[in-house]
């Protein structure tokens, strides 16, 4: 998994009939060149030199997982779910653009490759995101409910799960792509690590409010966001601490926000992803959410990795021909299947 954050790419390995049967194993996080980052970061849109980064991000991701591999020998592995990196995102338009080249990944590792989660969904009239809900829903089968799970990616997305297994999910807003990319353009730093510029900085309100008057709060889900649809944000002229803190309250304000389309109010939120690493945005969430806020560590997953199980776990149930998205995760009309398999091809 390459997640809008740029950062790197995710490996985990998963044991699961894409059902209810999920075992965790282990998981690396392969961090990008500083280079290579930047040079992902020139084609989002969909522009510039894309059929040479796409050739790299596979080999990148072909030694992500010989890498991984001799760290963590397993016997077999049955299949790769490769999510490729999106560039474009524009559901409306029935556009996703996940680079990443599924036929040249299982040829490079002699592994089945499971690849092009999304084209299916977007294609027959779903948002396309966010796809990791059903497997959210597996995991917290059972805990109790209503339970809201929140992954605070480039972009944050929630999977709220109700009492009979009823599940909604959709982008809430920005997560920490804002706050990356306003820390790096003044910093020349990847984050606010520790949440330490938020923490120093005063969040300016009536940004705040402002924010909120976008119509994307009040629309109903399923929706879902481009990594850079608040991007006019960036131009507020504040200090490097007032916007890091002004960004932060946003992603949580967001967050908030989503909370008038659940069914029902969630009695706990499990939050996963880079996100929760920064107590800033933690405490601002916290003090909006108002019933209990923990890392998803608290329940024994592990939040760095539970993006890349994910697509684990929808490679098996795109193998097994079940769906990968329903109305109520991606807005798509019927339950939908998905992905596309390159099957191993044996060394001569
Ligand atoms: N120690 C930390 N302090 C603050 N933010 C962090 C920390 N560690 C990770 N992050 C944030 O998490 C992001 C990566 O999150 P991730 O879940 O990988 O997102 P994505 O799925 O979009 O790649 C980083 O870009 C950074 O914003
Ligand atoms: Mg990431």
């Amino acid at each position: 998994m390459s997640g809008t954050s740029l950062d790197g790419i995710d490996v985990a390995a998963v044991q699961t009939d894409g059902r209810d049967r999920v075992i965790a194993g282990p998981a690396l996080t392969a961090p990008y060149p500083h280079e290579f980052r930047e040079r992902l970061r020139s084609v989002l849109g969909g522009r510039g030199p894309i059929a040479e980064i796409e050739d790299e991000i596979t080999r990148l991701h072909a030694a992500a997982v010989e890498g991984f591999l001799s760290r963590h020998p397993m016997p077999t592995v049955d299949v790769i779910g490769f999510h490729g990196h999106t560039i474009l995102h524009r559901p409306a338009d029935r556009r996703t653009w996940q680079i990443g080249n599924g036929a040249a990944l299982a040829q490079r590792l002699g592994q089945n490759v499971v690849a092009d989660f999304r084209s299916a969904d977007v294609a027959a009239g779903g948002e396309g995101a966010p796809l990791a809900s059903l497997f959210h829903g597996a995991l917290a089968a059972k805990l109790p409910k209503p339970i809201a799970v929140l992954n605070i990616g480039g972009v944050a997305n929630v999977t709220w799960i109700g009492e009979d297994a009823q599940i909604l999910a959709f982008d809430t807003g920005p997560g920490n792509a804002l706050i990356d990319d306003w820390v790096l353009r003044h910093t020349g730093a990847q984050a606010d690590f520790g949440g330490a510029l938020a923490c120093a900085g005063k969040a300016v309100s009536s940004a705040i409010s402002r924010f909120l008057e976008n119509p994307y709060f009040d629309r109903r889900p399923p929706k879902s966001l481009d990594r850079d649809d608040f991007r006019e944000l960036m131009l507020t002229p504040l200090s490097l601490e007032d916007g890091a803190a002004t960004l932060t309250e946003m992603t949580a304000a967001a967050v908030m926000a989503g909370t008038r389309h659940f069914p029902e109010a969630a009695r706990e939120w499990l939050v996963t992803g880079g996100g929760r690493h920064n107590p800033s945005l933690m405490a601002a969430l916290h003090r909006r959410l108002e019933v209990p806020v923990r890392p998803v560590e608290a329940v024994g997953w592990d939040g760095d990795a539970l993006e890349a199980q994910a697509f684990g776990y929808l490679a098996v149930r795109s193998v097994e021909g079940l769906p990968l998205s329903l109305p109520s995760t991606t807005g798509v009309p019927r339950p939908t299947r998905g992905g596309r398999l390159f099957p191993a091809i044996a060394s001569p």
